[in-house]
């Protein structure tokens, strides 16, 4: 039977994500909900050759039964697990459920929720833009990694394997790097309204490297080990790749939908209350772009 993977989610990422299933043969198949019917809906993506890919996409309930070899989660982190969900009752537990939203928390709630199910959490860092709701621009190639929060190590799910994912046997210090990644780029490319590339300009480094600091003070007290330069490195190469991508957290807002930035700014100032320090440029940040949230 020709491979089937189901994307959970309809956003840009979900959408770029059907395009490159298709691109490798496997045929991607939406789940949604509230949806009480199955449709089809006409997709294109922009890809970064200047090609559009144009193909047609099954989109049904999440909660009718499916036959596919894994399921890839795009929603936003505070949706995701009334998302999978209705998936459960359904599932076969060796299914892969692979876990790829921004931020953190949800992860470690649901592997603990459903330890029978097969969790996979991973990271993407591809640039993705909606321009039209069936219509998403590639912007930038990202990385790509997955693994499980255990230490167990199985194969990687072989979809995975063929959209280029890397296997990580430390994810979690994966998903802290890339949490560090959306700690900076989102809230100051959200609360100026600029492209990802916009902070390589000299006039952000102050701040950013303030911001580093203090991510790798928290990150001494969770075992997360690294210099505040190799930090900011890491942000200032993923800002190079992604330079023309009005990141997650800008789309959000010029959508007025919510944005991550609780499972992203938010999560690093609950770890740093438990740890009784403080993140002032973290801090002072959130509130900024979370009253930029109440009057979007
Ligand atoms: O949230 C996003 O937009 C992405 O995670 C990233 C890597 C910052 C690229 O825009």
């Amino acid at each position: 039977m020709a491979a089937s993977v189901a994307l959970l989610g309809c956003g840009a990422m979900a959408q770029l994500y059907a395009g490159l299933l298709q691109q490798q043969g496997i045929t991607p198949l939406l789940l949604a909900r509230p949806l009480t019917s199955t449709q089809q809906l006409s997709l294109t993506l922009e890809l970064l050759d200047g090609n559009a890919l144009q193909h047609t996409v099954t989109i049904q309930p999440s909660d009718m039964p499916a036959a596919v070899d894994a399921i890839l989660v795009f929603t936003k982190a505070q949706q995701c697990l009334d998302a999978v969900a209705p998936l459960l009752s359904w599932l076969p537990n060796s299914t892969p459920i692979v876990l790829l939203h921004n931020g953190m928390g949800p992860q470690h709630q649901l592997a603990a929720q459903q330890p029978a199910h097969n969790i996979w959490v991973g990271s993407v860092s591809d640039g993705a833009q909606r321009l039209g709701q069936y219509r998403v621009a590639q912007r930038g190639l990202g990385t790509r990694v997955a693994g499980q929060l255990e230490q167990s190590t199985p194969a990687l799910p072989s979809c995975l394997q063929a959209l280029e994912f890397s296997q990580s046997d430390d994810i979690t210090t994966v998903l802290w790097r890339k949490l560090s990644v959306n700690a900076v780029i989102n809230p100051l490319c959200g609360r100026d309204r600029v492209a990802n590339g916009a902070l390589l300009a000299p006039k952000y480094q102050q701040e950013i490297a303030a911001l580093c600091n203090e991510i790798v003070q928290l990150g001494q007290y969770l075992g997360m080990h690294e210099s505040a330069a190799a930090c900011q490195q890491r942000i200032l190469a993923i800002a190079t790749a992604t330079a023309a991508n009005r990141c997650s957290t800008l789309q959000d807002l010029d959508a007025e939908r919510p944005t991550e930035l609780p499972a992203i700014s938010g999560y690093l100032l609950q770890q740093a209350q438990y740890f009784k320090l403080e993140l002032h440029h973290h801090q002072r940040l959130y509130k900024q772009l979370t009253l930029l949230e109440s009057v979007s």
